[in-house]
């Protein structure tokens, strides 16, 4: 994590992605990996708060969702940054740039809200510092409605292809903006674990 004013220690890594990416088997596989190397790992997502994360199921307005996610952000780096001042790694299912997708672009925040505006809030929420790597996991958005099954009805499934789109996208754009790592969550776990370890030894993080 790039923090002014204290030493590096620990190191954060945050997986992203639409619904579906198997976020959550990547960090899994990441953790035994990191174990097998003897290190200290802590496995963490966004949002965490349960009960903020009921508020956000029942929030009515963007705005307020935008302001939920931010508060639980910003006590989860508290957490991050004791976790790295403990030498951890630390990885995160999740983090800022899912407000950014879900609710910056795709839920059309950025209809209110200039750009500038979110970029102060944003980086406020995490008291201005960064991830140590950003691994996105791409997969097409056809894909991930055939993951996410067929249970939901024709409309809600239409409906809900159009935002992934825009999540899609949006994600897509970033990650060229601001060079992470974009990695292929097509083939098997093992296959796209393999990609994820090659991206993160690219960046050559100490720790690794
Ligand atoms: P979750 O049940 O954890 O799903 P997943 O396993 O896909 O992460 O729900 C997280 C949902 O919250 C997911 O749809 C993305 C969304 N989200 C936002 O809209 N904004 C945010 O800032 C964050 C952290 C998550």
């Amino acid at each position: 994590m790039n923090k002014h004013n204290s030493q590096k220690q620990g190191v954060y890594i945050v997986l992203e992605g639409i619904d579906g990416t198997g976020k959550s088997t990547q960090i899994e596989l990441l953790k035994k990996h990191f174990q097998r190397l003897k290190k200290k790992v802590v496995v963490t997502r966004e949002p965490n708060n349960l009960k903020l994360r009921k508020m956000i199921m029942a929030a009515d307005c963007p705005v307020e969702t935008l302001f939920l996610f931010l508060a639980d952000r910003s006590a989860q780096y508290q957490r991050v940054m004791q976790w790295m001042s403990e030498g951890k790694i630390v990885l995160s299912d999740r983090s800022y740039p899912s407000s950014w997708a879900y609710q910056y672009e795709a839920g059309n925040l950025k209809k209110y809200l200039p750009k500038k505006v979110m970029e102060r809030i944003d980086l406020m929420s995490r008291y201005g510092t960064n991830p140590d790597a950003m691994i996105v996991i791409d997969i097409p958005v056809k894909e991930a409605m055939r993951r996410l099954g067929n249970r939901t009805k024709e409309q809600e499934r239409f409906e809900k292809e159009v935002f992934l789109k825009k999540v899609h996208k949006a994600y897509t754009d970033m990650a060229k903006s601001k060079k992470w790592d974009v990695v292929s969550g097509m083939g098997t776990s093992e296959q796209v674990h393999e990609r994820i370890i090659i991206a993160l030894q690219k960046r050559t993080l100490a720790v690794l």
